[in-house]
């Protein structure tokens, strides 16, 4: 069947697009503006990279929210990130519902403040049903924390007797992983031109093609989400096999 050039370039997409999106510090500092106000430009980012990913065919988003290690940072920063997400869902739960997007989000639930936690329900209740497009937030999220949290509840099925230490495959791990439902990242971009994983997405992105980029997060735009998935379409993935080109 003929297809058009767009809905040839759709097809192309990677299907699981995870991105951290770094820089909003250092994009409000070159403003002369705190911290905080780089993340709430962040958060524009963000919903335009939502859109963006919906238009372009993405059908998985994982944005990392705010990490186990982010405590660290001084406490006016960290409740200003837990406010952002609040706002985010406030502004565009009703939208996101509309527009047939899930709402995940993954990382620990402990720390969390009991109306943090409410809006998180209630944005994925809402969202449940959906299946367009999905969008994972990694709030309080840290691969190495998530790869202990699912050894200790596969440990605690295994001393109830619910599973064999012989069933413990990468297959059954990856069932306890909060991401269960969802494919690998094809392609994990970070911006703001670190080069570092930065403990997201440690078990998932085993495959995952990097892209590093030079764009401050609160800059990224559909034109930089486009340039990564060209790059990303330009690459061979082999998972492990051999080039089949070679002799
Ligand atoms: C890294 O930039 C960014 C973060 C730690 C937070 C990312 C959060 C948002 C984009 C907004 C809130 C998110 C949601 C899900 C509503 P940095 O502060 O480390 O930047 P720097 O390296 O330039 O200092």
């Amino acid at each position: 069947m003929a297809q058009t050039a767009s809905t040839a370039a759709v097809a192309q997409a990677p299907r699981h697009i995870a991105i951290i999106m770094d820089g909003n510090g250092r994009w409000a500092r070159m403003r002369s503006r705190p911290r905080t106000f780089g993340h709430s430009e962040g958060v524009e980012a963000l919903r335009r990279t939502v859109e963006a990913a919906g238009e372009l065919g993405v059908r998985y988003l994982t944005v990392f929210g705010f990490s186990t290690e982010n405590w660290r940072r001084p406490v006016e920063e960290v409740n200003a990130l837990f406010d952002l997400l609040r706002l985010y869902v406030a502004r565009d739960l009703d939208r996101l519902v509309k527009e047939g997007v899930r709402v995940h989000v993954i990382g620990a639930r402990e720390g969390l403040q009991p109306d943090l936690l409410r809006i998180i329900d209630d944005a994925e209740t809402r969202t449940g049903h959906n299946d367009k497009q999905h969008l994972i937030i990694a709030f309080n999220y840290g691969g190495q924390d998530e790869i202990a949290r699912a050894a200790r509840r596969i440990a605690e099925d295994a001393a109830a007797g619910k599973l064999a230490p012989s069933e413990v495959t990468v297959e059954r791990f990856g069932s306890y992983l909060d991401t269960a439902d969802v494919p690998p990242p094809d392609l994990l971009i970070r911006t703001s031109g670190e080069l570092r994983l930065s403990n997201f997405m440690l078990w998932q992105a085993a495959y995952t093609e990097l892209v590093f980029v030079d764009v401050l997060w609160p800059d990224f735009d559909k034109a930089a989400l486009q340039s990564a998935i060209d790059t990303y379409r330009r690459r061979e993935r082999r998972f492990g096999g051999a080039d089949t080109e070679q002799p």
